[in-house]
């Protein structure tokens, strides 16, 4: 039941959303955020955008991007009329009605979940919190964690929760790059644990996403996440594993994907790789893992994901060696292109990027490295400190002729195919990126 507090305080919020003299928050400028904050300044909303990184509320303020994938004019058009306002000032939560938290949620040493970035955001919020905002959580992390660990340190406020203060989770599902789907088109899950939360919560996000898809409570939303991105995991892994198996027996994996995908149901292509990258999918499945020990259950094919995606780094640096061997050349007089950094085609982000992993494998086995990412320069690994190997500001036909071989692990569309084949002595191809190269096939190799 919705208390008369409760009525009063979402009436004003409804009627602002109706207005459009609602101010949206948005906690966290990265990848996530700051397209979410896109879409709703392009929805007549005024944004205000807050990061502890002051690099980025500064490039934003001066109406620059940092995300390769988004133009600075985008966010030049952000800031047209004062749409969007980025600060690292928390005390303007207060002028914010709604509160969407976009911070990262990685793994710690352990590889348990590491909440720090949400607990801090939410700290960070009570002081300046105020009767009749909204805060979502649109972080991706494990069933409960709403309940157990944000609304505790919100209740820090005195604000009643579900009266004064409405709570909800809404997971992002943005996918970076991605040229079909925009985030307002691509569908919204939507959870709350009390009517008023759930009342605001639908009417704010269905004003800017096309569709909302509410679920009974924030569990049920956080779960849906985790379904989605360890649906993924498993089924890149089952791939993954399938194409070791072809390349035993002599076959061809992507063509005998191709082949399987003209099912017109019962079958989803999922396609191998040279590892698991990025923020999300090599890490959420283990939020779950973790929160499933409470309740004594083993999470056996995440777990079997994990060990088969992790092992393809290392089968990928064993093939180079193989084919290297194979041509006559010794690992430790080997020279190598290796040509991608991003996890995945078109984008900048190197975050548990598969090729980082490689570069350093290679390099272990006294290979030397030369390499090229048109989407990254200068990248260094929070891991493994500056990537070995030397960087190529550009890719010259020198640059591809003066190696062994060519290693494929990022198939951008940047990359001219045919030229990196003309030039190459051997192509070493994770990603059947040079699948429309019809000439001299015989020197690529699929692997
Ligand atoms: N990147 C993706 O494609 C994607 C897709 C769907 C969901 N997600 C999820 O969205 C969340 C954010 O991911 P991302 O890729 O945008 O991360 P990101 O690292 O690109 O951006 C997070 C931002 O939050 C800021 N931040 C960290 N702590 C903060 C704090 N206490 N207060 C304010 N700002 C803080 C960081 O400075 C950074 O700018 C994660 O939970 C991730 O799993 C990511």
């Amino acid at each position: 039941m919705i208390t008369e507090v409760a009525s009063s305080y979402l009436d004003t919020f409804i009627g602002k959303v109706a207005d459009r003299s609602l101010t949206v928050g948005v906690v966290g400028l990265g990848y996530v955020g700051l397209p979410v904050a896109h879409l709703f300044t392009s929805r007549g909303f005024r944004v205000i955008g807050f990061d502890i990184d002051q690099s980025k509320t500064q490039k934003l303020m001066k109406g620059e991007s940092y995300i390769g994938h988004i133009p600075s004019s985008v966010v030049q058009e952000m800031r047209k009329r004062d749409r969007l306002t980025a600060t690292s000032d928390f005390s303007c939560i207060a002028q914010a009605d709604t509160l969407s938290i976009c911070v990262p949620t990685p793994l710690d040493r352990a590889r348990q979940p590491d909440l720090t970035a949400v607990r801090n955001t939410a700290e960070s919020l009570v002081p300046y919190l105020r009767p009749g905002q909204l805060v979502i959580l649109e972080s991706t992390t494990y069933p409960g964690t709403t309940t157990e660990v944000v609304l505790p340190i919100l209740q820090r406020s005195k604000l009643k929760i579900g009266e004064e203060l409405f709570v909800g989770y809404s997971p992002e599902r943005e996918d970076p790059a991605n040229a079909q789907f925009t985030t307002r088109s691509i569908p919204r899950v939507t959870g709350a644990n009390d009517p008023a939360s759930r009342r605001a919560l639908e009417t704010f996000l269905s004003s800017s996403f096309e569709k909302i898809v509410p679920v009974s409570s924030c569990e049920a939303a956080e779960m849906s996440k985790l379904l989605e991105n360890i649906y993924r995991c498993v089924n890149i892994a089952l791939v993954n594993e399938m194409k070791l198996l072809c390349q035993r027996m002599g076959l061809n994996i992507w063509e005998i994907i191709d082949a399987a995908k003209t099912k017109p149901f019962g079958f989803q292509a999922f396609y191998p790789g040279p590892g698991l990258g990025g923020h999300c999918i090599p890490i959420d499945p283990f939020y779950l893992s973790w929160k499933a020990r409470e309740f004594d259950f083993s999470t056996r094919f995440i777990e079997l994901a994990g060990e088969v995606n992790t092992n393809m780094p290392y089968e990928v640096a064993a093939r180079v060696a193989e084919h290297l061997s194979a041509r006559g050349v010794a690992s430790s007089s080997a020279r190598l292109l290796v040509l991608g950094l991003a996890y995945k085609k078109n984008v900048d982000d190197c975050r548990e990027s598969p090729s980082v992993k490689i570069l350093k494998l290679l390099c272990e086995r006294g290979i030397a490295i030369s390499y090229f990412d048109p989407h990254v320069s200068g990248y260094v690994s929070h891991r493994y400190g500056p990537l070995p190997g030397v960087e190529l500001r550009e890719l010259t036909d020198d640059a591809i002729q003066n190696n062994d071989a060519t290693l494929i692990l990022t198939d951008h569309d940047a990359f001219d195919y045919e030229r990196i084949v003309r030039f190459s002595k051997t192509v070493i191809d994770t990603r059947n990126a040079t699948a429309r190269v019809t000439t001299e096939r015989g020197k690529i190799i699929l692997t």
